[in-house]
């Protein structure tokens, strides 16, 4: 493992009972570096992301995310509850989904994390939150309750309550996926506003022409392998592996909406 990237993943395992769900994964991302893992459904991305922030606990192998590491397997020691909430804290996790809380204002959403994870005071976690908001573009919504919000506009709320944590990397699964179209380019654009900032992150997307206008680097992923992995433009544009050029196929490099859903 080189110490100077943020995030290490080696030999990791996954089994779902008896499904192998991830097979001898290794990967890592320097700081500030982008990596896009792509692949059709069930290939183990989102369950590679879970792993990379211990909300599903390998089978085997390695994680680290700046200075916390874990190992997995025989012999080893399961981390302790404060120990996973610490980890947890240190990565940040937007979903298709974004779990806002409707009773809360969407300040309050964003402030809850620092408030209840950190410990901060309101009178520090009520600024982040506010600048947090404004970067994500949504200053004015502050007082507004999530059923209010566009999907583009919650998932642009569930960004800056991950940020409001102040994680070392960000953990992106299908965050565009659930939006209707005319909504996705608003996300992406913070995304990549986020990317341009140095943010370490690791994005699952279908938005193939994000991936290789953003990420450095892309991961093929099919049956809890990587099949393939290189910079972003030469994966997609000249895929060296059959499986990887068979899944992009499906899509329009350069255009907005793929062509069929893998
Ligand atoms: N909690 C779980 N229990 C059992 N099987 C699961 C669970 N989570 C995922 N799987 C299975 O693991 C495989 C990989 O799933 P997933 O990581 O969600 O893939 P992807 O995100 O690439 O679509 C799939 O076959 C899925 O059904
Ligand atoms: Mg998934």
């Amino acid at each position: 493992m080189t110490s100077q990237s943020k995030i290490e993943v080696a030999a990791l395992r996954k089994c779902f009972g008896d499904l192998e769900v991830l097979k001898d994964i290794n990967l890592s991302v320097e700081p500030g570096g982008v990596v896009a893992l792509i692949g059709p459904s069930g290939s183990g991305k989102s369950t590679l992301l879970r792993c990379i922030n211990l909300l599903v606990v390998p089978d085997g192998g390695r994680v680290r995310v700046g200075g916390d590491s874990f190992a997995f397997g025989t012999g080893t020691r399961l981390p302790g509850v404060k120990e996973l909430a610490r980890f947890r804290a240190n990565t940040g996790m937007v979903f298709q989904h974004f779990n806002l809380f409707p009773h809360m204002s969407v300040l309050a959403n964003v402030m809850e994390g620092p408030l209840t994870v950190r410990g901060l005071p309101k009178a520090k976690a009520e600024p982040l939150a506010r600048s947090l908001l404004a970067k994500v573009g949504l200053a004015d919504k502050a007082d507004a309750y999530p059923n209010k919000l566009s999907g583009g506009q919650k998932q642009r709320v569930a960004i800056a309550r991950a940020l409001a944590m102040e994680p070392e990397v960000m953990l992106f699964d299908e965050a565009t996926s659930a939006l209707d179209p005319e909504l996705v380019g608003e996300v992406l654009a913070v995304m990549r506003a986020l990317a341009k900032e140095g943010m370490t992150m690791v994005i699952v997307t279908h938005e193939i022409a994000f991936a290789r206008e953003v990420a450095d680097r892309v991961i093929f992923m099919r049956d809890g392998v990587v099949v393939e992995e290189g910079p972003a433009q030469q994966v997609i544009d000249a895929p060296r592996e059959a499986a990887t050029r068979a899944f992009l196929s499906h899509f329009h490099k350069r255009g907005e909406a793929p062509a069929a859903t893998a």
